[in-house]
This record gives C-alpha cells, structure tokens and sequence, in this order.
C-alpha cells in the first residue's frame, strides 16, 4: 500500500440508534483505513463519555454540548488530514448539520435499524431498562431520534451483513475521492482497537485494558 503524505482529511460521521452498528462498523472501517496505510483516529460516543464529556449527562443541553465537542475535535483532526470517524448516537439533526458545516469534508452514515431490532439484540441490555422504566432519557424509548434527511451512505442493518454494510461506506469514501481503492482488504477478526466500547466483540483484544462503560450508555 502507498503512504499517503498528502492525505485528504474526511469525518465519516455515523449516526444511529444504540445497537444499531455504529461501532461494529467504525471499527472495521478503522482498519480497513489503517491497511491503507492512512492516519485514522475514531471517536466513539461512549469512549468519549468517559474523558472528553465527562460529566455531561443525557439532557438536550448536554448531548449537544457532548455532540458538538465531538465535532470540535473532529473538524481540528480533519483539517490536519487525518481520516476521522465518530461513532456517537448524535440524536439532533441540527447539531449533526452544524458540525457538517463546520468540518465540510463530511460523510453521513446513517446506521439504520428499528427500535425493536435494537432492543432485541439489546446489545448492551440498556433497552430491556429503558423499556422498564429504569433508564430515563434513552435515545429512541423516551428521548427522540432524528435521522438524517439525506446522508451520503444509507445502512439497513436489518438486511445488510457487516461486510455488506461495509462495503457500501468504502464505496462511498471512493466515490467522494477520499481513498484509492474501495476492495477490502481486511478479511480477518481484527485485534479490538481499544477506541470503541466493542471489546471482546471483535477479534481478540488487544488487551489495553477495557474502555469503562459512560453513563447510561446512550451517547
Ligand atoms: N449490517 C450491520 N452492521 C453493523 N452491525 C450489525 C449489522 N447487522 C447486525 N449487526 C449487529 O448489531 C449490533 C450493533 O452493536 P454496536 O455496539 O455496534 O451498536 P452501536 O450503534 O455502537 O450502539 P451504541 O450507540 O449503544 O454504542 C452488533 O451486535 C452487530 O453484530
Ligand atoms: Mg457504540
């Protein structure tokens, strides 16, 4: 693979439910851009929770302030050519567009898939208290959802595999000019990167230790 010295900086910005595949995704496009031999750092919404955002909570006040700092950090990442990816639930269309505005070379994937689909692979068992009662506040039980209108990737979780999925955004980010080659080339698990909450979901882990879960778990 060539290096790329002169790397175009892009955010793929994923939005969706919680469990609807954010992560699973962001992790498998992180390596697939690092094969490419690119500079790639991942956001993920509930690592972030627990450093950048500390002690915001689940209010609309806080989950855009969480939001537009994701932004913040993303757009300076960005602008100094590195492949950026976010993996927050990033619930407001609003905030979602100011940080497309602010960042410009953006890429919106919607991850998509049905609350009850979420909350039967209720990958984190948050929808089963959410639904009790137990959680208050969670994003698509008792808090809105606003997809995006018209993002540059569309993702049907509930028909795609992974790899279907994936293939969709590579084809995308070549389409935009923002890789050489869109075949993909990571084939085997992966070690967990250690920058999403996914470990010991994918691969093995590289054992840095696990990220501690933020807050209600709705990012
Ligand atoms: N096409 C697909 N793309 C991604 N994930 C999928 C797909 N089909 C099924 N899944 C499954 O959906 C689940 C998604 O979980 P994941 O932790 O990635 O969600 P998330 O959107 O990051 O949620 P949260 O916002 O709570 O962090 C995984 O168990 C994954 O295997
Ligand atoms: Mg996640």
């Amino acid at each position: 693979m060539t290096h790329h010295p002169d790397q175009q900086g892009f955010t793929v910005w994923f939005t969706g439910l919680s469990g609807a595949g954010k992560s699973t995704l962001a992790e498998m496009l992180f390596h697939e851009l690092r094969r490419r031999d690119m500079k790639v750092e991942l956001l993920d919404g509930d690592v972030v929770r627990t450093n950048l955002s500390k002690g915001l909570g689940f209010s609309k006040e806080d989950r855009d302030t969480n939001i537009l700092r994701i932004g913040f950090v993303a757009n300076l990442l960005t602008r100094n050519g590195v492949a950026t990816i976010t993996s927050a639930i990033s619930p407001y269309r609003h905030v979602r567009n100011a940080c497309r505005q602010m960042i410009k070379d953006f890429v919106e994937v919607h991850v998509d898939a049905t609350v009850e689909e979420c909350a039967r692979r209720d990958v984190k068992g948050l929808y089963e208290k959410a639904m009790r009662g137990e959680i208050k506040g969670f994003t698509g039980v008792d808090d809105p959802y606003e997809a995006p209108a018209s993002p540059e990737v569309y993702i049907d979780t509930m028909t795609q595999t992974p790899e279907e999925s994936l293939q969709l955004i590579l084809d995308a980010l070549l389409e935009e000019g923002y890789i050489e080659d869109s075949t993909r080339l990571v084939h085997a698990p992966q070690a967990h990167s250690g920058l999403t909450d996914l470990d010991g979901q994918i691969g093995t882990s590289l054992a840095t230790g696990s990220v501690p879960k933020g807050g209600e778990g709705s990012n």
